[in-house]
């Protein structure tokens, strides 16, 4: 028998998450809340965001299983958690202890990785690897708490350094920090973050703007990007570019700082220099869709399965089924395109 997918398109019934473009997705996103305690601008207006209502939020045990049938089932070999903000899910560590317990169908551990504001992550980096936990991503975008509190619209910068030092000493590392510049605000803060960052032992990625923050926020013309960093970088830094093998569905390109053994800077061109065609994610919201990408404008619901009582090859194989209609790019670019409804914070990083 045959599933048929959201293209339209015969979907297999056995293997791993691919398209119709042959990408294979290996690496799962998951959203735990869409809630948070910053307001960063690119992601969340000031207020009047309504949350995701409880009952529609996927129980501790609802996103293991899901989590559970993508590695056992369906290839996923890395799964990173995400929010809005993960850390305000209680039963994080215990995800996490599940997540990591698992094994691919070839018997290898799954890498497990959580992108995180940092908020309070001073207190829990201990439990978190203890837990299993292999890596962190901290966002933080400025040196500066008043620029901090401009974009992220709470005044918390001492708690994300607080959270950065406690995520490199219980050793999720290496420790990378995530950094978007919003013009006229810290968009002379490359070097400077650099700077800071191979200083502590930080890996660096800067992230380009994305159009996924409140509507209507998103300029084309007021985006720093990419070649902007790096010119500012290369006039400060003597970088040299990993071989472009090294990145894979990596969406960073990175390079090597000379001087500084083992350091790496990384810039995601997301909107100038797009990645989609090797694109190895799929995503779950915490209200339990499915995402192929970012930019997509059509979800698949698989909640709705799980509490109906689906067996795990049916949620297979709704998962395959959404994955092949996955786009080939975000055509952001295109005249045509058009924001997905929900923000950022409710899709997960
Ligand atoms: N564009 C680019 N990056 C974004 N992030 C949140 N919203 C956007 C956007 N509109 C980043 C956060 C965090 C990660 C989850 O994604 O700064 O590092
Ligand atoms: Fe919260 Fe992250 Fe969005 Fe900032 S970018 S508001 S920290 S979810």
């Amino acid at each position: 028998m045959r599933a048929v997918s959201a293209a339209g398109a015969a979907a297999p019934r056995e293997g791993g998450l691919v398209d119709r473009y042959g990408r294979v997705a290996t690496d799962l996103r998951v959203s735990l809340t869409d809630r948070c305690n910053l307001r960063c601008t690119y992601c969340m207006p000031a207020e009047g965001l309504p949350w995701a209502p409880d009952e529609t939020v996927l129980t501790d045990a609802e996103v293991v299983r899901l989590v559970r049938v993508g590695v056992e089932l369906l290839g996923i070999r890395e799964v990173r958690f995400t929010g809005g903000e993960p850390l305000l899910r209680r039963g994080l560590e215990g995800i996490v202890a599940a997540a990591a317990a698992l094994r691919t169908a070839d018997g290898v551990p799954v890498r497990t990785a959580l992108t995180t504001n940092g908020l309070g992550l001073d207190k829990r980096a201990r439990s978190l690897a203890d837990a299993g936990l292999d890596r962190v991503n901290v966002s933080l975008d400025s040196l500066d708490p008043v620029r901090f509190a401009r974009i992220t619209r709470r005044d918390r910068h001492g708690d994300v350094l607080a959270g950065l030092a406690a995520a490199a000493a219980a050793g999720l590392g290496p420790v990378k920090v995530n950094a978007v510049l919003v013009r006229g605000v810290n968009e002379d803060e490359a070097v400077p973050l650099l700077t800071w960052a191979l200083e502590h032992g930080y890996h660096l990625r800067f992230i380009e703007q994305m159009p996924l923050g409140p509507h209507g926020s998103w300029q084309r013309d007021d985006l720093v990007t990419a070649r902007e960093i790096l010119d500012a970088l290369a006039a400060a830094f003597d970088l040299e570019a990993e071989p472009d093998g090294a990145r894979g569905g990596a969406p960073a390109e990175t390079w090597h700082v000379r001087g500084h053994p083992g350091a790496t800077v990384g810039v995601i061109g997301s909107v100038t220099r797009p990645f989609c065609g090797a694109c190895d994610r799929t995503r779950l919201t915490a209200d339990g869709q499915v995402r192929s990408c970012l930019f997509a404008r059509h979800e698949d619901d698989l909640r709705g399965l799980l509490r109906a009582g689906a067996d795990d090859a049916a949620i297979a194989d709704a998962w395959r089924a959404a994955m092949r209609g996955k786009a080939a790019g975000h055509g952001i670019d295109d005249p045509t395109f058009l924001q997905p409804a929900r923000t950022m914070s409710a899709i997960g990083g």
